[in-house]
């Protein structure tokens, strides 16, 4: 049955998180996946991706590395069932409106919404997770928002760059904390990146870009 399979993955999810708490975020990511009624239900037809992407995702899914394999498994199983959309900055974007998020991250993105106060799985009023998906080669510019935010990086390496500092590779199995108005920005090379994805606070927030000089340069470089 659909609904089992995305609450399997949103245990399995749950249980490789809480044995990496080091950090608030992802405590606070746990407390409140365990909290929850887990008899969540599709709220919108599902989408499955667009043709394209499929061959990317399942890339991707084959990256996650043997610590994970219980998400990997639980991700294969709940696949056929997930409810994909792509941010191209419409009503429904994330970013405030006229955002210059770029070619590539707005051809090359997608998100699955597990839980949150809307359009998802599971319903929280407290707690946004997604499944959150880049195509390899693809720039997601700096941007801010008030949500504190938990990125739990299944496939990889991928690079990051986060407040002044310089670009830094993550492994798949990594976690990373985005504080509230802390400037992030992640940079996919050939293996194409999933990430599940928490805000912990302010889910009400919008994206807003933060300009900096070598977005070309780097998307050159891709
Ligand atoms: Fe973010």
């Amino acid at each position: 049955m659909q609904t089992d399979k995305v609450i399997a993955l949103i245990c399995a999810l749950r249980d490789a998180l809480s044995a990496r708490n080091q950090l608030e975020v992802v405590k606070l990511t746990v407390s409140r996946l365990s909290a929850l009624t887990l008899d969540g239900r599709a709220t919108e037809p599902l989408r499955a991706p667009p043709p394209h992407f499929e061959s990317e995702l399942a890339l991707a899914i084959s990256h996650i590395p043997d610590s994970l394999n219980a998400v990997a498994e639980a991700l294969s199983q709940a696949r056929p069932y997930l409810d994909w959309r792509a941010d191209i900055g419409g009503d429904d974007s994330y970013y405030e409106k006229g955002s210059d998020v770029g070619l590539s991250f707005r051809e090359g993105n997608l998100v699955c919404s597990l839980v949150g106060p809307a359009n998802s799985f599971v319903f929280s009023e407290d707690l946004f997770l997604s499944l959150f998906f880049l195509k390899s080669r693809t720039l997601y510019r700096d941007h801010v928002h008030q949500a504190s935010e938990m990125y739990f990086n299944l496939s990889g390496p991928c690079g990051f760059r986060l407040g002044d500092q310089d670009w830094v590779d993550y492994a798949g199995d990594s976690v990373i904390w985005n504080p509230p108005l802390a400037p992030h920005a992640t940079r996919v090379y050939e293996t194409p990146f999933l990430s599940a994805v928490s805000w912990v606070s302010d889910l009400d927030s919008v994206c807003r870009v933060v300009h900096r000089d070598d977005w070309q340069m780097i998307e050159d470089q891709l």
